[in-house]
């Protein structure tokens, strides 16, 4: 076999170079949902994006989804220049309607993701209808229970809105025998939305992108708003980019990745530390192969 060789590799390898360089590293990890751009650290893809945001976002029939233990929620936008999430869950309760009856998915979160997602330290959450019983009012005396507003919203507004009309049937006394039929929290606070745990008929979510004062409750925005933190490992992804690669990562060890087109590296494309997946061996072992013997 060794007189062939030369001929071997002279047939091979521009084919080989053609595969492996491509024209141009197509981003083979970026990809759309009805109208929104599902980019790196979010992907939809095993192995693509960053692995603190694996198993997370899923696009089902154009609608992307965002799947954590509470529940499925809908994402409206993906905000890449302020790091941001909306969420919809539509059996959350806005100015309009009080949806009640514990339907809601409330937002809790699995704690291995909490250095990566939390709720925006801006984002209110209304928690409506909870017994005296719930633990939200245990521990505290009654004037000094945990509500509060977030950003100005609160439920003292929210009350204003049509879905209340005429009027919050309690809005909580200071003795202590009836808590009040809406207590707004921020997430740092009780870190659990838990519908059931914390015995409550429902929720609201809100944030406000806009100066507040003006609008009141009908303007705020109904919805999650989720904050979400780029792993340490940026600088790995902008050298993996750099050199026309794509960030993504080991589906099995979890590992970073750099997605070179045809073959990974677990620096950049510009180096030669290829990975080959023990599941995957294309032409790039052919590569390590001929390369070898040559
Ligand atoms: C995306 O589509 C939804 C409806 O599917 C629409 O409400 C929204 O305005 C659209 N967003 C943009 C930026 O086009
Ligand atoms: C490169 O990694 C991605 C993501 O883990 C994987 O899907 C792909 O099969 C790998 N390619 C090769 C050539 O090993
Ligand atoms: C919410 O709390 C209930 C009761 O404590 C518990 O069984 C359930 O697993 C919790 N749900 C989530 C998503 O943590
Ligand atoms: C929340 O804000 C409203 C309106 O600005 C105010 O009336 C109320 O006292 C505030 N509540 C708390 C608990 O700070």
């Amino acid at each position: 076999m060794f007189p062939f060789l030369p001929i071997t590799v002279a047939v091979i390898f521009p084919t080989l170079m053609a595969l492996v360089s491509g024209d141009g590293h197509v981003n083979t990890c970026r990809s759309y949902c009805g109208n929104l751009t599902v980019d790196y650290p979010f992907s939809v893809r095993l192995g693509c994006g960053n692995p603190g945001f694996r198993d997370l976002l899923f696009c089902v029939n154009d609608v992307l989804m965002f799947h954590v233990i509470s529940g499925s929620y809908r994402v409206i936008e993906i905000d890449y220049a302020y790091q941001a999430l909306t969420l919809h869950d539509p059996h959350m309760s806005t100015c309009d309607s009080i949806v009640s009856g514990g339907k809601g998915n409330g937002f809790v979160l699995e704690p291995w993701r909490a250095p990566y997602l939390n709720p925006a330290p801006d984002n209110v959450f209304m928690l409506i209808g909870c017994t005296a019983q719930s633990p939200l009012f245990q521990g505290f005396p009654a004037k000094h229970l945990p509500c509060r507003n977030v950003s100005g919203m609160g439920c003292e507004e929210y009350y204003g809105c049509p879905a209340w009309d005429p009027g919050p049937k309690r809005v909580g006394s200071a003795h202590g025998a009836s808590p009040p039929e809406c207590c707004s929290v921020s997430f740092e606070a009780i870190r659990a939305i838990n519908l059931t745990r914390l015995e409550c008929e429902g929720y609201s979510s809100a944030y406000s992108l806009a100066p507040l004062k003006v609008a009141g409750p009908s303007g705020w925005s109904y919805g999650i708003r989720v904050a979400y933190t780029v792993p340490q490992n940026n600088a790995f992804c902008r050298s993996c980019e750099a050199t026309g690669g794509t960030c993504g990562y080991d589906s099995v060890a979890a590992g970073d990745l750099c997605l070179c087109g045809g073959w990974n590296s677990t620096s950049n494309c510009d180096s030669g530390d290829k990975i080959v997946s023990s599941s995957n061996r294309g032409p790039l072992s052919l590569v390590d192969r001929v390369a070898g013997i040559w």
